[in-house]
């Protein structure tokens, strides 16, 4: 079921960054895709790793949290571990960084530079049910995220 909706998103996140290779435009684009087709979503953005720390990208939900240092809730330990990380209870998640309490489980992929695996900056959604996400949607975001790497300059 997630594989076959992911492989869908694949094909229209290939479509919306057709258009430009500007990376403020199709990190937007790609966080709207998200927000409007996956299940049971509160936030989903993007943060962008300058001066040492992540500071918030174009996103969809609430107003949230930033800068993020690196190493610092989620998204830090994600950027700093260059892993994807699944929290299956954020509160659970020692130095969890709570931006909206509605929030229950969040996964965050990190994005790489393709030729150094520079840190670029992560990808972050969030969740009102705990548990929302699993391996299909790791390797499913993982793959979007190199479709977005590889379509947009940063
Ligand atoms: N919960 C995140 C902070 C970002 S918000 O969820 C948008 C974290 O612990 O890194």
């Amino acid at each position: 079921m997630k594989q076959e909706l992911y492989q869908t998103l694949e094909k229209q996140l290939k479509y919306l960054l057709s258009a430009q290779r500007y990376y403020v435009t199709n990190a937007a684009q790609f966080a709207a895709l998200i927000y409007q087709s996956l299940e049971n979503i509160n936030w989903v953005g993007f943060y962008f790793y300058r001066e040492n720390q992540l500071t918030l990208g174009p996103f969809q939900g609430k107003p949230a949290c930033t800068p993020i240092p690196l190493g610092r809730g989620v998204c830090g330990q994600a950027a700093q571990k260059q892993q994807t990380i699944i929290v299956t209870d954020v509160n659970q998640f020692q130095d969890h960084i709570v931006c909206d309490t509605a929030s229950q489980s969040e996964i965050v992929v990190p994005i790489l530079n393709i030729t150094n695996d520079n840190l670029i900056g992560v990808l972050d959604i969030d969740s009102p049910q705990k548990a929302n996400f699993n391996q299909d949607d790791a390797h499913g975001l993982e793959n979007l995220v190199k479709t977005f790497l590889t379509m947009t300059d940063f």
